[in-house]
């Protein structure tokens, strides 16, 4: 009988002691301590021992049973804690790996060179103004000398909102708006949306323009050469040629476009200058008495320069890009190339 449960006892131990997981541990303990156990079925069978027998090997049963619990335990705690470790090792996070780096965004080319043209002028001792995109034909049109029948006031170009409402085809109303609100003298310039109902690969229906105004007493045509020409020379490189040429605007007398020498091709003759050697950049003019008279200035004491540019066109020129339409696309691909 003794040898019998130390039999057992060495078949439960090499069983626990090798039990591959908590489940065959479990089993194990069953098998040996359980109510129709190995273990429990040796000690019924003590009953039928003589007196003398009996205490004798019901020590070593319960050696037997103390070494197989004690087996157990250590197994399972051994089990337990490869567990662990194993799910640790499976959910570990490598800190020192790289991490994903995201994106670093930009300011679109737009707003770039508006911010370019904006601080020259500033540096010039400009302010800087704003205006309504939604505006009162009043300021659109009336106040800046263009009459009803005059042709940029045909229903073609211009998106009307309501009755006597357009969105604005340019930034100069704002110079009318900067007038009524303050006495002279008025050094600004107005960056903003404008809309005309026009599209192509240079032309969009919304896009952007730079508005200027300088009003005060004894402001000469020269002024406005000096600083056009100033500006143009920091923007463009000081060696940029620059060209006044006459024309007609309602809102400015004389009028003068501005043109320089093409940056493409310096000057040879390019598809970009039609062949010309220069470009047109902007719009200018000594501000036409009539607008004062809207805005209740003195002709008499003041004079000034307005002008106004396009900033898609300048944009266009700087980086070469030949279609109007990718600045609004928003395909990062165009837009990296400016941040
Ligand atoms: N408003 C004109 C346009 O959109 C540009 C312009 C020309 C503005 C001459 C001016 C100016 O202030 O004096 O075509």
């Amino acid at each position: 009988m003794k040898a019998q449960l130390r039999a057992l006892e060495a078949e439960a131990l090499a069983r626990i002691r090798s039990a591959p997981d908590l489940a065959e541990v479990e089993k194990a303990r069953v098998q040996y301590l359980g109510r129709k156990g190995a273990l429990t079925g040796s000690l019924r069978d003590m009953g039928r021992l003589s007196a003398e027998e009996r205490p004798e090997v019901g020590k070593v049963a319960n050696e037997v049973k103390g070494a197989i619990e004690a087996a157990l335990l250590a197994r399972e705690t051994e089990l337990a804690g490869t567990a662990e470790t194993e799910r640790f090792t499976a959910e570990a996070l490598d800190v020192t790996r790289p991490g994903r780096a995201s994106t670093r965004g930009g300011l679109h080319p737009l707003t770039l060179v508006v911010r370019e043209i904006l601080d020259i002028f500033v540096r010039m001792g400009f302010g800087v103004a704003e205006g309504p995109e939604v505006e009162k034909e009043y300021y659109n049109f009336e106040a800046l000398n263009i009459p009803a029948h005059h042709p940029a006031r045909d229903m073609q170009d211009t998106f009307y909102v309501a009755p006597g409402v357009v969105l604005r085809t340019h930034t100069s109303p704002v110079q009318v708006r900067v007038m009524e609100g303050q006495p002279p003298p008025v050094k600004i310039v107005a960056p903003g949306k404008v809309y005309r109902c026009d599209s192509d690969v240079t032309h969009s229906p919304m896009f952007h323009q730079v508005e200027g105004l300088l009003v005060d007493e004894g402001v000469t045509f020269a002024d406005l050469k000096g600083v056009l020409a100033s500006f143009l020379r920091v923007y463009y490189g000081p060696d940029t040629r620059v060209r006044f040429r006459p024309s007609y605007f309602p809102f400015t007398e004389p009028s003068a476009e501005v043109d320089i020498q093409c940056v493409l091709c310096g000057g040879r003759g390019c598809r970009t200058c039609g062949g010309s050697g220069w470009l047109e950049i902007l719009g200018s003019g000594m501000v036409d008495p009539a607008v004062y008279g809207f805005v209740g200035y003195d002709s008499e004491k003041v004079q000034g320069f307005a002008f106004g540019l396009g900033v898609e066109r300048i944009a266009m020129l700087k980086y070469g890009v030949d279609d109007i339409r990718l600045f609004y696309e928003n395909d990062l691909r165009f837009l990296t190339h400016f941040s």
